[in-house]
C-alpha cells in the first residue's frame, strides 16, 4: 500500500513524458457506490477534466489524450449516450475559455462526424477557438476505436495509392502513423487507467506499442492531480529499453 504523497516538486522535469493518455473509467461505479444514477458519475467525471488538463500543462507536458467515448460505447442505453453527449456540450460551453487562456489546442481523435448536431457544432467552435494555441495539445477521443483508426488508415493509404500519390515501396511503420488521427504527435509515453480494469479497451492500439502503463483502483471521478503526479513519478522510475539492453 502506497502512503507517501507525491507533489509536483517530486517530478523530475528533465524526464517528462511528452505524451500522457488517460482512460477516464469508473464513472458508473462511482455513482453506483453512492446509490445515484450513472449520469451523476459522468457529470462528476466531467468536472475532473479541466483540473487534470491544467495540471498536465502546468507540469510541462505537451500532449494529453483523454478517452471519453469509444466506438463500443454505442452499445450503452440511449439515455446514457444522450447524457454523455450533453455533458460534452456542457464541458465545451463551460471550459472553452479556460482552454483558450491556457494556450491549449483541442483536437478530436475518432469519427466525430456521426455525433449529434449540437456536440458537433460545439466541437467545431472549440477547435476554431483554439486552433492557434501551441502550449499544449488536448486530444479528446470521441467515437474512437484503435481498430477503426487502423482500418481507416488502410483505406486512406489505398485511396492515396490509387490516386498515384503513394508508392507501395515507401509504405512503412511511419506511413501508418501519419494516417492515424494522431498524425504528427509523439506516441503516448504513459497510459493511465483508473477504475481497476487492466485493459486497453481499444485505445491507441497502434500508438501504444511501447507505452508504459499505470493502473489504479481509484475511480475517475475521484482522480485528482496527486494521482497524476504519482503516475508520472512512477513512470520516471521505469527503465524503458525499447528492445535494447
Ligand atoms: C467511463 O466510465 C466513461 C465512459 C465509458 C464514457 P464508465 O461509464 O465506463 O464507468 P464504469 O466502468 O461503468 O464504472
Ligand atoms: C473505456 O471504458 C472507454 C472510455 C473510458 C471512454 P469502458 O468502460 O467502455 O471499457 P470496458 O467496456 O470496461 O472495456
Ligand atoms: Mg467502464
Amino acid at each position: 500500500m502506497i502512503t507517501e504523497k507525491i507533489n509536483k516538486s517530486d517530478i523530475d522535469i528533465t524526464k517528462l513524458p511528452k505524451h500522457v493518455a488517460i482512460i477516464m473509467d469508473g464513472n458508473g461505479r462511482w455513482a453506483k457506490k453512492r446509490g445515484l444514477p450513472r449520469h451523476f458519475g459522468h457529470q462528476e467525471g466531467m468536472n475532473r477534466v479541466i483540473d487534470i488538463v491544467e495540471a498536465t500543462k502546468d507540469i510541462g507536458i505537451k500532449y494529453l489524450t483523454l478517452y471519453a467515448f469509444s466506438t463500443e460505447n454505442w452499445k450503452r442505453p440511449k439515455v446514457e449516450i444522450d447524457a454523455l453527449m450533453n455533458l460534452l456540450v456542457l464541458f465545451i460551453r463551460r471550459e472553452l475559455q479556460r482552454l483558450v487562456t491556457n494556450g491549449v489546442k483541442l483536437n478530436i481523435l475518432g469519427d466525430w462526424s456521426v455525433l449529434p448536431d449540437l456536440p458537433q457544432k460545439e466541437i467545431n467552435r472549440a477547435i476554431e477557438a483554439t486552433k492557434d494555441n501551441s502550449d499544449m495539445v488536448l486530444n479528446i477521443a470521441l467515437n474512437y476505436g484503435g481498430r477503426q483508426e487502423i482500418s481507416r488508415a488502410v483505406k486512406l493509404i489505398l485511396e492515396d495509392h490509387l490516386r498515384g500519390n503513394i508508392d507501395v515501396d515507401v509504405i512503412g511503420e511511419d506511413t501508418i502513423s501519419q494516417y492515424l488521427y494522431t498524425n504528427g504527435q509523439p506516441d503516448p509515453d504513459l497510459i493511465i487507467r483508473p477504475s481497476g480494469e487492466l485493459r486497453l479497451s481499444n485505445f491507441l492500439t497502434y500508438q501504444s506499442a511501447y507505452s508504459e502503463f499505470w493502473f489504479s483502483d481509484i475511480l475517475w471521478p475521484d482522480f485528482d492531480k496527486t494521482q497524476l503526479y504519482r503516475a508520472i513519478f512512477d513512470y520516471q522510475k521505469r527503465d524503458r529499453r525499447f528492445g535494447g539492453i
